[in-house]
């Protein structure tokens, strides 16, 4: 297969989410531009209507949406439902503690299997009543008031969990101080410092003081890492070419997906580098080099945590073996991830174990065939649509639909850039 081609990937989903939950609760008018139009944004924007936030149609190129301030929520008729994004259900959960209202979350089946328990034990902390209809998954019934501050020691490197009780700090304005294991994505702190908030990091320590006010601000959305790392994995095992994806997102927390395939042998240019809306960007140019298999460390895996499976897959065509650990948390996202990357690199006859808290795989060039089963997981679906991509591989997906929650044109984009 011969790569050529230059892609802007869709806006980050992260920061997406963030953009619109901070817009929401600002004193004045924010715009956004980029935003992510996929189905878990989309869950954003229908909580945040379900609170009385007139948020528009995300699809738009720029949208405006006009802050409601911190204390402007307003008690949700329904239930506010987080479709598949735990992103939404969990940062949510911050600023509905410290709302005076009670509000029931919910979210469809793979969601409602996922921990919750994780950001309500640190809101309970603060004086939230958080209840639970059955063990640790949504639904869950949060009834918010006035909350006092926190000092967290998180035993889980989870940036979900630290946004959570930051959103939480800001929106009862208490301080609250976080004790990460090892650092993860960091957007939260940039753009509530772009908006006027006193957050400082020290370390693995995060502090929020309280705020007089949240700014409005504007926000360009940069590309997704996450979504631009199925681009520079597939030109990384490519035969020849060069794929150039534009205006990514190159926030260090967010990164390492990029620096293991440089390491595995792949050429990774960074061209344009330049700050924008408090993120530094760059275009990437990436084409294949041989590639051999290497070994993914605990401390890289937040930075690259949602890279995995695609790594996986990079690693299955990569000379020797490549080992990650120290990632128990994929089990509990949108799939049993280490599960469905070994079982399915296995149906297709790659070699790959699972480990109790990742994975091995041991590379090889003999034509994958098979069936993924994808449990409705989108990056499981692209990362084997990449591995589908190469010749000599036909590998059918079982759900191509399912990309839509992060990336709704990812197969018009694969069949764009290769010949
Ligand atoms: C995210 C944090 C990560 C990541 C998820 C998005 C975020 O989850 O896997 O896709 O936007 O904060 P955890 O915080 O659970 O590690």
């Amino acid at each position: 297969m011969i790569v050529d081609g230059r892609l802007r990937v869709p806006g980050d989903k992260s920061i997406s989410h963030r953009a619109l939950m901070l817009a929401a609760l600002a004193e004045g008018t924010s715009r956004v531009r980029g935003l992510l139009a996929s189905a878990d944004v989309k869950s954003t924007a229908l909580v945040l209507r379900g609170l009385g936030v007139p948020v528009p149609d995300v699809s738009a190129d720029e949208i405006v949406v006009r802050g409601v301030g911190r204390r402007g929520l307003r008690v949700p008729a329904a239930d506010l439902d987080c479709g598949n994004s735990g992103t939404t259900a969990r940062l949510m959960s911050g600023i509905l503690a410290a709302s005076p209202f009670s509000s029931r979350v919910a979210g469809d089946a793979s969601l409602s299997r996922r921990p919750m328990q994780r950001v309500a034990r640190p809101l309970q902390a603060m004086g939230a009543r958080i209840e639970f209809e059955r063990g640790d998954g949504l639904p869950m019934t949060i009834r918010g008031g006035p909350l006092k501050g926190l000092t967290w020691h998180s035993e889980m490197a989870s940036a979900q969990v630290k946004s959570a009780i930051l959103l939480a700090g800001l929106v009862a304005d208490v301080p609250v101080e976080i004790h990460e294991p090892v650092a993860t994505r960091d957007h939260t702190e940039r753009m509530l410092r772009a908006r006027g908030v006193d957050v400082r990091t020290e370390g693995l320590v995060v502090t929020l003081l309280p705020a007089a006010r949240l700014d409005d601000a504007d926000t360009d959305v940069p590309g997704d890492p996450s979504s631009a790392a199925f681009f520079a994995a597939l030109a990384a095992l490519a035969e020849r070419g060069s794929i150039e994806i534009d205006h990514v997102c190159i926030n260090p927390s967010r990164a390492g997906a990029f620096h293991v395939l440089s390491r595995m042998g792949a050429l990774i240019g960074y061209e344009d580098a330049a700050a924008d809306g408090g993120e530094p960007v760059a275009r990437l140019v990436v084409s294949p080099r041989p590639l051999s298999g290497t070994t993914i460390e605990p401390a890289e895996v937040p930075s690259l945590i949602d890279e995995l499976p695609v790594l996986a897959c990079v690693a299955s065509r990569a000379a020797g073996e490549t080992r990650v650990t120290g990632a128990a948390e994929l089990r509990v996202k949108e799939s049993d991830r280490i599960a469905m990357i070994v079982k399915n690199l296995r149906a297709v006859g790659a070699d790959a174990e699972e480990l109790s808290d990742g994975f091995i795989v041991r590379g090889t060039d003999r034509p994958f065939r098979g069936r993924v089963a994808t449990d409705g997981d989108h990056r499981i679906a692209m990362a084997f649509g990449v591995l589908g991509a190469l010749d000599g591989n036909a590998i059918e997906v079982d759900d191509r639909e399912c990309v839509a929650v992060s990336y709704p044109d990812f197969w018009r984009d694969l069949d764009r850039v290769r010949r």
